[in-house]
């Protein structure tokens, strides 16, 4: 089932997310939601609070850039699911990417992330993986990873920057930005 993605400025995304155990109460069908939501929307990762539960888990497919961008590998069958995923190397050298996110549509911004990662996390099947992430893949994963934080993109650029945003923050809050995906809005409403 699609569900609504919630929108900027609903406390739920900014919230520091709870790891789970195995037996979560209806887990794979919030995954099987997770995965329908995401592809409707046409993202490339969607993280649970992003769907209103406040939970360590996100999807990601990185098929879109499956050609690779500036030399990147590419992401040809990057999909996972990582449940209480931990992030425990990160490179230091990094680059610079516009992303966008579900999330606060309408809006990008260039965001500097390390080039590299390691993480472990589980899989679907409760299997502890460990992977070392390069490139577009790496950088999905980081975005999505924020979210399990309460990290945006918007807290990633300079205050000075955030501050001329927030008008349109507040209309995308207030449902007043265009989106062809439904949406939670902070005061509830779906649209
Ligand atoms: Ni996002």
């Amino acid at each position: 089932m699609v569900k609504p993605v919630v929108a900027f400025g609903d406390p739920v995304l900014k919230a520091e997310a709870v790891e789970i155990e195995k037996n979560h109460l209806g887990l794979d069908s919030l995954i099987d939601d997770m995965w329908e939501t995401m592809y409707d929307a046409e993202g490339v990762g969607l993280a649970a609070p992003q769907v209103g539960e406040s939970i360590r888990l996100f999807v990601v497919d990185g098929s879109p850039f499956s050609e690779g961008e500036d030399g990147d590998e590419g992401c040809d069958n990057f999909k996972r699911v990582m449940i209480n995923p931990v992030i425990f190397e990160s490179s230091t050298d990094e680059s610079v990417m516009e992303e966008g996110c579900l999330s606060i549509p309408g809006i990008r911004e260039v965001v500097s992330r390390p080039n590299e990662i390691k993480i472990e996390y589980f899989d679907h099947n409760w299997d502890l993986v460990e992977e070392h992430l390069k490139g577009i893949a790496a950088r999905i994963v980081q975005h999505e990873y924020d979210h399990l934080d309460g990290i945006m993109i918007t807290d990633h650029i300079p205050a000075v920057k955030r501050r001329l945003l927030h008008g349109k923050l507040r209309d995308i809050g207030l449902g007043k930005v265009p989106v062809d995906y439904r949406m939670r809005l902070p005061k509830g409403k779906i649209r």
